[in-house]
């Protein structure tokens, strides 16, 4: 099997490494890829959010099966144009990837499925804002209402900085949903479907802000680990039945079928499961850790989504270790990260057992792979539990620099040291 990869970054890398693991598959492409990706197998600078480009590119190399990463692609309708052109792809068409490109539609979807969801409001003005904020009460949630790759979001007990938000949305034009906030640790799962059926990833938790202890702005996500020992038995059978099936049911119903992978945001909460967001792709970074440890085929499953064919009983099979990444981003990240700072040390991070690098925003400058990104690389570890995979990581971080590189230094930290729990719950 021959497969096309769309996407820049540290998720596509990881989608590639699982690929090349999997025997059936016997050629990978990338568009347009980095640094890293050249490294591990043939790369295309073609623009892969242009539909035609993408397609004319499937067919010059007449691939078996396309896979979508970013939201971008998907939005901009790429998958819809391969499908037409008769490529299998695993990615929605861009009337199902509106699951992640517009929130409000999302609300939507769940309300009609009876998803649980934190309730909300959408804001077309600074009147409505104040009405939502009031009736929902501190700690405020305002979203930007479109694509913002996690960073439109403001969390705060501030009320005039959630207007302040919600006004700056107003006046480049958009709408905001502002919501009641959820208590509760967050879970990211990844569940596969083929518009019908649905199979679930192992669940990974991200760390979306940039400093220690949750701190400071909202970023794409800068550490992930998977699995999640705190979580209760029986939890990702609650988010298939709860959440999962009857949103790829409703969509299916509305004539929508989404096809690829959807992303569940959720937050575990003193009341149970409630979805935060859905996202139409596999989540970055959380995707650098759980690929790491899927040993079923990753092509075959790809393949059997995008064909319509995926077996509802399969039951993916997973390494026992743990998996721990750990991103490093360039200096200014996440307002303006700065780029073309010379990357050491890779090799040596790449050296260690049961360590490889995930590349991100990376460029090669002559012999040299420089910063291209906000969110440059991600060091992925392989542990017999989550203090051996934290260690390990941050042993691959510690052998990486460059000018200006972030890293936080308490990814998966609290899990290792038992101090997750869910509010209300007594274990
Ligand atoms: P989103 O882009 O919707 O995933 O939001 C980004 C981040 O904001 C989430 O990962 C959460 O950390 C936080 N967040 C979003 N919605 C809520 C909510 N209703 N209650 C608490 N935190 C939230
Ligand atoms: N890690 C968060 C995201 O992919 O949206």
């Amino acid at each position: 099997m021959k497969v096309l990869v769309l996407g820049p970054g540290g998720r596509e890398h990881a989608i590639i490494r699982a690929l090349l693991a999997d025997p059936g598959v016997t050629e990978v492409h990338s568009a347009p890829g980095n640094a890293g990706i050249a490294q591990d197998v043939p790369t295309h600078s073609i623009d892969a959010n242009n539909p035609v480009a993408a397609t004319t590119l499937a067919q010059d190399l007449a691939v078996d099966l396309v896979v979508v990463g970013p939201e971008a692609p998907l939005v901009a309708g790429v998958a819809d144009t391969l499908r037409a052109a008769g490529f299998p792809v695993f990615g929605p068409d861009k009337a199902a990837a509106a699951l992640e490109g517009s929130k409000a539609f999302a609300k939507e979807v769940m309300a009609s499925a009876d998803v649980p969801t934190a309730m909300a409001r959408v804001a077309t003005n600074a009147a409505e804002a104040e009405e939502a904020l009031d009736a929902f009460g501190a700690p405020y949630v305002v979203k930007d209402d479109g694509l913002a790759a996690g960073k439109g979001v403001v969390v705060t007990d501030d009320r005039e900085a959630a207007l302040a938000h919600a006004q700056s949305c107003f006046d480049a034009g958009g709408t905001v949903v502002i919501e009641e906030y959820l208590d509760g640790p967050e879970v990211s799962l990844f569940v596969i479907s083929d518009g019908k059926h649905v199979v679930p990833l192992s669940p990974a938790q991200d760390f979306k802000r940039i400093f220690d202890n949750d701190e400071g702005p909202n970023t794409g996500g800068m550490g992930a680990y998977t699995p999640l020992p705190w979580l209760p038995e029986g939890f990702v059978d609650g988010v298939v039945t709860r959440v999962a099936q009857p949103t790829i049911d409703e969509m299916a119903k509305r004539g929508t079928p989404f096809v690829g992978v959807l992303y569940c945001g959720l937050a575990a909460t003193s009341r149970g499961i409630r979805v935060i967001e859905f996202n139409a792709r596999f989540g970055d970074p959380e995707t650098q850790a759980v690929l790491a440890r899927l040993q079923t085929p990753f092509g075959a499953l790809l393949m059997s989504a995008a064909r319509g064919e995926l077996d509802p009983e399969t039951r993916l099979q997973w390494d026992s270790r743990t998996a721990v990444d750990v991103v490093m981003a360039a200096a200014n990240y996440p307002d303006s990260p700065r780029k073309g700072d010379a990357i050491s040390g890779l090799d040596r991070a790449n050296a260690l057992d049961c360590v490889h690098v995930a590349h991100a925003g990376t460029a090669a400058s002559g012999e040299q792979i420089v910063t291209a990104g906000g969110r440059v690389l991600a060091v992925v570890a392989l542990g017999e539990d989550l203090a051996a995979a934290r260690d390990l990581a941050y042993r691959g971080v510690a052998e990486i620099s460059w000018e200006g590189a972030q890293y936080r230094s308490d990814i998966a930290q609290a899990a290792a040291e038992g101090r997750i729990n869910i509010p209300g719950s007594t274990s």
